[in-house]
């Protein structure tokens, strides 16, 4: 006999063990990456203001914050530098005594446990904003070399290794920096060392909170000819297929939520480790409604970062870990 309606789906949510048995898609501290924003000088830890509860924080206050990220049980870091100059060619990024580096040295002896990970990118560095060398065009107008800007790349690739970093992870959006920087690597034997490429990386306006913490808003012009287009999902396809031949070992999308979509394209096409990127835009939105009562963060949060698990992200990077961390930690 069959009984109308169905009960079946309902009998699975009915008691909270079989609902827990059967999820599909679970959350763990142990599937975040927090960024952290490394600046010059001592004592600070100066709230970024479009980003309620993240800091720039000087060299002196990182053990600190490390401590706190291995007690929520987060596996790594992904550092972001502000250098105390910026000039055209980005020096700041790949001086062995940069505050990049520094700060990967002061960490890995603070949390030798902790995976840190070296963004690699010029934007923090250059004076005028933009993730790589700016030659006149003839025309009177700037744009992007990107041949020499590899050289660039690979050598801050290179200077994070060399102190320390445990894995590189290039956001530049250049055509080959993958190669490039699996090539440096390898030369100065660095074999085993990871990297994760910013495979499919958008033009998107969800970064904006980002740049006024990295500094690094573009001075002219955008970034449109090196990031990708936010209405193309195959060319993310094309783009990922690239940074793997390359010899990317994780692969990301970014921005995450506007994209899950891509994220889950990609996850049905490759066998590469996932990565995905909660960019502070997302993060803001969320924090900003939560701010007003107007959403409940937590529960908005939590579903968030499920949605982006359960389209096919191994790895999440994300403002909200710590907070996330410990509110899985709470609900057990
Ligand atoms: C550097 C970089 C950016 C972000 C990560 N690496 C900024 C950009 O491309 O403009 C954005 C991260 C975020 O918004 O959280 N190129």
């Amino acid at each position: 006999m069959t009984s109308f309606p169905d009960v079946r789906l309902r009998r699975v949510r009915e008691l909270e063990p079989v609902r827990s048995l059967t999820r599909e898609t679970r959350l763990s501290p142990s599937n975040f990456i927090y960024p952290l924003f490394v600046t010059h000088g001592q004592g600070i830890r100066q709230p970024i203001e479009p980003m309620p509860g993240c800091f720039h924080l000087s060299l002196d206050m990182l053990a600190e914050e490390v401590a706190e990220v291995v007690e929520l049980g987060l596996p790594g870091v992904l550092l972001f530098g502000l250098p105390a100059e910026k000039d055209p060619v980005g020096s700041g990024a790949y001086d062995p005594e940069g505050i990049i580096q520094e700060a990967i040295r002061v960490i890995k002896q603070a949390a030798p446990d902790l995976l840190v990970i070296g963004d690699v990118c010029l934007c923090e560095y250059t004076d005028h904003g933009h993730c790589g060398v700016i030659v006149n065009d003839g025309a009177g107008k700037g744009r992007i070399d990107n041949d020499q800007t590899l050289e660039l790349v690979a050598r801050t690739a290179l200077a994070q290794v060399q102190a320390g970093a445990d894995m590189v992870a290039p956001s530049a959006m250049m055509d080959g920096q993958v190669r490039a920087i699996r090539d440096i690597l390898n030369a100065y034997d660095y074999p085993q060392t990871p990297i994760m490429g910013y495979a499919a990386k958008y033009a998107s306006a969800f970064y904006g909170p980002f740049r006024v913490a990295a500094d690094s808003t573009p001075q002219f012009g955008d970034r449109r000819s090196y990031q990708m287009d936010p209405a193309n999902r195959r060319m993310a396809l094309r783009e990922i297929e690239s940074d793997i031949a390359e010899g990317a070992d994780i692969v990301m999308v970014k921005p995450a939520l506007a994209y899950l979509d891509v994220i889950r394209d990609a996850t049905q096409r490759f066998d590469h480790p996932m990565a995905a990127y909660n960019v502070s835009g997302e993060f803001s939105m969320v924090k900003g409604a939560g701010k007003q009562g107007w959403i409940d963060e937590k529960a908005v949060t939590l579903e968030l970062l499920t949605a982006i698990r359960r389209a096919g992200a191994d790895i999440i990077i994300s403002y909200h870990a710590k907070e996330a961390a410990r509110w899985l930690r709470d609900e057990g």
